[in-house]
């Protein structure tokens, strides 16, 4: 994928998939768009997307959908009567389509394409020139004599003036650090993100739900997300895994991570990693004071050149912190508690994902202290009611990747039900990434293994706080070789 095409990828405004089982699911989606328009929207004198867009003060977007015929698949994965149902419903639902490719589809026996060489008008491009004909435009005749040539504007320059206008809409609205999409809300109409920041006021997040709900693929598209979206000069990441120590192994390329902990049973490591963090809100605590400064919004809305990233702490399964000695567990959730606490103000943020709250020792204290909750599916009253409040028990209701988006620490009126964005290509989507940021804010992730590496180097002083530390110097060498064999240019 081209980046420039990427950064519409951000923003939601373009789409690809790579696998026919993607394309299932995002023609699931779009399915689902048609009949909610058809249902709701459609009917009477209104029987198209288009009609109802000059009649209604909310616009409905369009979708142009654009299919590689080269690349279509074979055999029977993405089967003809789902193509023909999308394209029967296509003009009214507001999809538009262009398939293109080598002419050589024109004499493919794969029964999909054949369809769409007998139902779509062919343009055909040749050098660069192309004729219009009676088919494709009704007042061809008045072409005659005209010459037409594809032309190639600057696509970087189209992609940055979508992006502007686009942006700067989104800009305005948005005083969140953190907004990155994770589902779509049940009639598929709406991207619901995953925010944090002083717009919705949540500064940390609780995510809970079965085994095999869906809780460590929404955390890693979150973690995509960020690379997607944020440099490190805006977050730094870190995680810790306590499956079987693996599953956050597949960012180790990842440009925002300082550290990925993927020891399981090390308890001190997350300890020590907790004090590094109580250190550096002292270390920005005395900045903020001496500059009388409030807070890191303010610091970052003063010193645009110069911001502090915001650093956030994700830890998957988090209920296994709680198997050690009743006094390490004692001591870690008093940690956990204040740099809860404490982090809203000087950009220290948490986010623990686990299957169930009973058994550990995460009270209401610190529960209060995290705004945000998102639950997949559950199946005890009291682990709902543990995640949300009294009495909001949806999340029993829920089905499979569904969850409840709750920005308002449980209460049962902000329940938000959406569906969960499928999992992703995450070596692809990082390698994108990789080719379109500045080397200079490309972090390598420390992997730490045991308690011993997780030694601190309290490397900020004052200065280096204000910028943190670049990326890590140490071993560029390997690092360097790393990129090249990952196809990166350095
Ligand atoms: N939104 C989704 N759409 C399609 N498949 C999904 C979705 N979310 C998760 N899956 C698939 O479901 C399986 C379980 O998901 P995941 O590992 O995220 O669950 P989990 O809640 O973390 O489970 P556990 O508690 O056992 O760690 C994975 O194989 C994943 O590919
Ligand atoms: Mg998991």
């Amino acid at each position: 994928m081209p980046s420039y095409l990427s950064n519409l990828k951000i923003h939601n405004l373009y789409d690809i998939t790579m696998s026919s089982k993607e394309a299932h699911s995002k023609f699931d989606i779009l399915e689902e768009i048609a009949m909610n328009r058809h249902h709701n929207l459609l009917g009477g004198n209104i029987s198209t997307i288009s009609q109802y867009n000059q009649n209604s003060k909310f616009i409905e977007p369009y979708h142009l959908i654009l299919m590689n015929l080269e690349d279509y698949p074979t055999g029977d994965e993405l089967s003809l009567k789902r193509l023909k149902s999308v394209f029967d419903s296509a003009y009214e639902a507001g999809f538009y389509l262009i398939a293109y490719g080598n002419k050589s589809f024109l004499e493919s026996k794969n029964k999909a394409i054949q369809h769409i060489v007998n139902s779509f008008p062919l343009l055909e491009v040749e050098s660069n020139n192309f004729k219009l004909t009676n088919e494709l435009f009704t007042y061809n005749y008045m072409t005659e004599g005209y010459h037409f040539e594809s032309v190639n504007d600057d696509k970087e320059k189209i992609i940055d003036s979508i992006l502007k206008t686009y942006t700067k809409e989104e800009a305005d609205s948005e005083q969140e650090f953190l907004s990155v999409p994770i589902a779509s809300s049940m009639d598929g109409r709406q991207t619901i993100n995953f925010t944090l920041g002083d717009k919705s006021k949540n500064y940390h997040a609780f995510i809970t739900g079965i085994s095999g709900s869906g809780k460590t693929t929404l955390l890693n598209n979150i973690i995509l997300g960020i690379a997607q979206k944020y440099t490190s000069d805006d977050i730094r990441l870190y995680l810790m895994d306590y499956k079987e120590g693996v599953e956050f192994q597949v960012f180790k390329h990842h440009p925002n991570c300082e550290k990925i902990f993927l020891d399981n049973e090390d308890i001190q490591a997350s300890i020590t990693l907790l004090e590094e963090f109580k250190n550096k809100i002292k270390n920005r605590a005395s900045i903020f004071r001496e500059k009388g400064l409030k807070d890191i919004s303010t610091h970052n809305v003063k010193n645009p050149k110069t911001p502090m990233p915001r650093i956030i702490l994700i830890i998957d399964e988090v209920h296994r912190l709680f198997a050690g000695n009743y006094k390490q567990q004692a001591y870690f959730s008093k940690l956990l508690t204040e740099v809860v606490r404490q982090g809203r103000a000087f950009g220290v943020h948490i986010i623990l994902s686990t299957q169930t709250l009973a058994g550990t020792h995460i009270d209401k204290t610190l529960m209060s202290q995290i705004g945000l909750r998102v639950s997949f599916k559950l199946t005890h009253h009291s682990d709902s009611e543990d995640i949300f409040t009294y009495s909001n028990t949806e999340a029993l209701e829920l089905d499979n990747y569904e969850l409840i988006y709750n920005q308002k620490s449980g209460n049962k009126k902000a329940n938000l039900r959406a569906r969960a964005n499928s999992p992703q290509d995450i070596d692809m989507i990082l390698s994108e990434v990789y080719k379109i940021r500045d080397i200079e804010l490309i972090l390598k992730p420390k992997i730490v293994t045991t308690s011993v590496n997780t030694k601190i180097h309290n490397s900020e002083t004052k200065e280096e706080s204000e910028r943190d530390y670049k990326y890590n110097t140490d071993n560029e060498d390997a690092y360097l070789n790393k990129l090249k064999k990952m196809g990166i240019k350095t």
